[in-house]
């Protein structure tokens, strides 16, 4: 079974859909390790509340982000994990763990690629853009990690409804249930069943 590995920074809820889709029987894969690097990340005891390993690994520990990457590099091999999910992690990792890692790191954002992303897109503030300038459709994207932010091969995406009087908050939660927490299981099990192939900066599926 594919060993997956789990990066977060926050409450772990795109975490808890990949676990309730194993439960499920729908995803079929292993996570064998979650890190954040926040102590205080609830992902941490959503993890352990489910039997799976989970610690901190904080990059305030090493003197420079290669040294930190080169940690998180270690454990992930030490776990014999295969692919990486980042699922809300906000430390940006340079080009020597994307490197090693090459098409088996994703990432969750929420927006529809390309509109709303890129460095100082995170969290809240991707969907108090959307709202500013007024975009009746938002939605969320799984996509392979390469050494830009948010410019790596697009895998899934799904669309959500903007309405009038949504807050920040009230459409996070939206993309969240409607696009986030359905494409990120779908993305791994794609992944698992090796149906995702990357050719020049598309993922193409295979038709088996
Ligand atoms: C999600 O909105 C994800 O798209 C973004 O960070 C958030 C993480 O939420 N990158 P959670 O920790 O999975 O609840």
């Amino acid at each position: 079974m594919l060993k997956i590995g789990v990066l977060a920074s926050g409450g772990g809820t795109n975490l808890q859909a990949i676990l309730d889709k194993i439960e499920s029987g729908y995803l079929h894969v292993e996570v064998a390790t979650v890190v954040s690097n926040n102590e205080n990340a609830y992902v941490l005891e959503r993890a352990r509340k489910s039997g799976v390993p989970a610690q901190c690994i904080s990059k305030k520990n090493y003197p420079d982000l290669e040294s930190y990457e080169n940690a998180l590099i270690q454990h992930f091999k030490d776990k014999g994990v295969q692919l990486i999910v980042q699922a809300g992690f906000l430390v940006i990792l340079g080009s020597g763990f994307v490197k090693e890692f090459e098409n088996r790191i994703m990432n969750i954002h929420p927006s529809l690629i390309p509109s709303f992303c890129g460095r100082g897109f995170y969290g809240l503030r991707v969907h108090e853009a959307v709202l500013a300038r007024g975009v009746k459709v938002t939605g969320a994207t799984v996509h392979f990690v390469d050494t830009g932010t948010d410019t790596g091969p697009i895998i899934l995406q799904k669309s959500v409804e903007v309405y009038d009087g949504d807050t920040p908050e009230v459409l996070q939660k939206r993309v969240m249930a409607e696009a986030e927490w359905v494409i990120l299981p779908k993305a791994i099990q794609l992944f698992a069943e090796n149906k995702l192939i990357v050719e020049d900066n598309i993922v193409k599926w295979e038709v088996k």
